[in-house]
């Protein structure tokens, strides 16, 4: 006989589907009410002024001066954006843009000319305290990074974030900025990027401040900012509570995704990301603390086989694990593509002391992935979800603020920008799923760059700006590209452009 009844269930369940299906793409237009847009610069970046007021050098100063080769196109930022001059220019700009929020970096030579706070320089405060003053008169939040790599100079002479005593002297220039500006400035982010300073300065030699002691000087200096990281965040929890902030940092990772589905492919992709990103999240949001027991066991091995006494990867002290242990607020997260990973021929393991040896994976691309201007910056926007979902699953969903995500474009971009345009949209509508059906906790975004700018060993020739910066104009002109309209739009109504009728025609 025929079964009525299942046919009816049949019916019911495709209702349902079809339901779950239509509020899936409505709610997959519209990002949920309190979602913020910002931003993102830096100071060695963007202002220029590099020795204007008692301003002394920094490491980058340093560098593009004495060690101009290593700079591709052997620019510097002693003009940059002339930030320092423009500060007017740049917020009716971001007042064009929309932006909730603004992230940008404080110089510490320009606040603390002698790093130390034995004197702190009335110009910085001056600049900094105009900054933050007419974000917040146009409604704009400040959202400050307090170390965007650009160390004074004088610390690098004493070996700079290998040494510890680098630790104290950030505290000093993290006090003195909860003490000025922390009455206005309610989200700060202690570093930018551990990973990307130390492997580029210590194993790569492509950041300043170019050091050699690969393998070694990678892991003391990420050690130090580590506890440099917790320490202020202590001393804000502490001392600076009334003001009513919150402290993070921001953490920069791809996602790696295994070359193929052998088991050792996973495995060497599961390798990429605890070497590179659990490095510095698990100390910091893991129930157990400390840095992941697979580098433990992989560095301390390595170490012992090259014939040191001590492993080359630090050891926190008891101590010092409670205090990194749940010292973040949120977790800033700096992600710009994905990378394939595929296990070695054979373990790399060698006399010599490397940070990718330790890591021991080789790195591939898909052909199939769109490129930008960087080699290396594929356009993979599924990676981010995953990473997104990683985060979710690993650290128990912490409050996740995307801290940067942007497009390389080349040196002759102008204001035709399509590629950011598209990047954007693919990239946010990853995160919307990520939000709506994976529940991962991010709660902000931030588009990187505010304006075309200083691109570290890359000079001027790429460019990530939504702000086109004529770089031959002694004032710097800036104008509007297309990603500025498009992504105005997305903050103004907080729904992907797909969703928006009139933006179909753009
Ligand atoms: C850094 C930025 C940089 C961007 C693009 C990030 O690693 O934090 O300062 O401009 O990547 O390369």
């Amino acid at each position: 006989m025929f079964n009525y009844k299942y046919l009816l269930q049949v019916f019911c369940f495709g209702i349902i589907l079809v339901v779950q299906k239509t509020m899936q793409n409505t709610t997959l237009c519209t990002f949920p009410p309190g979602f913020k847009f910002g931003t993102a610069t830096s100071a060695y970046q963007i202002e220029g002024a590099w020795n204007v007021s008692g301003k002394t050098p920094s490491i980058w100063d340093f560098a593009t001066h004495n060690n101009f080769e290593s700079i591709i196109d052997r620019s510097n930022g002693d003009i940059a954006c002339d930030s320092y001059n423009q500060i007017d220019v740049d917020i009716a700009n971001l007042q064009l843009l929309n932006v909730s929020f603004y992230r940008f970096s404080i110089s510490w030579t320009r606040l603390l000319p002698n790093a130390g706070n034995n004197f702190i320089n009335p110009d910085g405060v001056r600049y900094y305290n105009e900054v933050i003053d007419k974000l917040i008169a146009h409604n704009i939040d400040p959202m400050v990074t307090i170390f965007h790599w650009d160390l004074p100079q004088s610390l690098q002479d004493l070996g700079g974030w290998t040494n510890k005593l680098t630790i104290e002297y950030y505290l000093q220039f993290a006090r003195t900025c909860f003490s000025l500006f922390g009455d206005r400035v309610k989200t700060w982010i202690t570093f930018n990027e551990i990973s990307m300073y130390c492997v580029s300065a210590y194993d790569k030699k492509s950041l300043a401040p170019f050091a050699s002691l690969s393998g070694i000087g990678t892991y003391l200096c990420a050690h130090y900012m580590l506890l440099a990281h917790g320490r202020a965040y202590r001393i804000y929890k502490k001392d600076f509570i009334h003001q009513k902030g919150i402290v993070g940092l921001s953490i920069d990772s791809p996602w790696y995704f295994p070359a193929t589905n052998t088991a050792n492919d996973k495995m060497a992709a599961m390798r990429a990301i605890i070497t590179g990103f659990d490095w510095l999240t698990h100390p910091i949001f893991s129930q157990t603390g400390d840095y992941p027991l697979f580098m433990r066991k992989r560095i301390d091995y390595n170490s012992k086989q090259q014939g040191f006494k001590e492993s080359r990867l630090p050891r926190f002290t008891t101590k010092e694990k409670a205090i990194l242990q749940g010292s973040a607020d949120f977790l800033g997260l700096n992600h710009y593509t994905s990378k394939l990973a595929s296990m070695p021929m054979s373990e790399k393991a060698s006399e010599m002391t490397s940070y990718e040896i330790d890591r021991s994976f080789d790195i591939s691309f898909d052909p199939k992935w769109p490129k930008s201007a960087r080699n290396h910056f594929k356009v993979v926007p599924q990676g981010l979800r995953k990473l997104l979902l990683y985060i979710r699953d690993t650290y128990n969903n912490p409050i996740v603020y995307i801290t940067e995500n942007g497009y390389a474009g080349d040196h002759s971009e102008y204001i035709d920008d399509h590629d950011r345009v598209s990047y954007t949209n693919l990239y946010l509508t990853e995160i919307l799923k990520a939000i709506v059906i994976d529940k991962c906790n991010v709660t902000k975004y931030t588009s990187w760059s505010f304006m075309d700018n200083f691109e570290w060993h890359d000079g001027y020739t790429l460019r990530f700006g939504m702000f086109h910066v004529d770089f031959d104009d002694p004032k710097r002109k800036r104008t509007p590209k297309k990603s500025m309209y498009a992504y105005r739009n997305i903050i103004r109504f907080g729904t992907l452009p797909r969703c928006l009728s009139f933006e179909k025609s753009i």
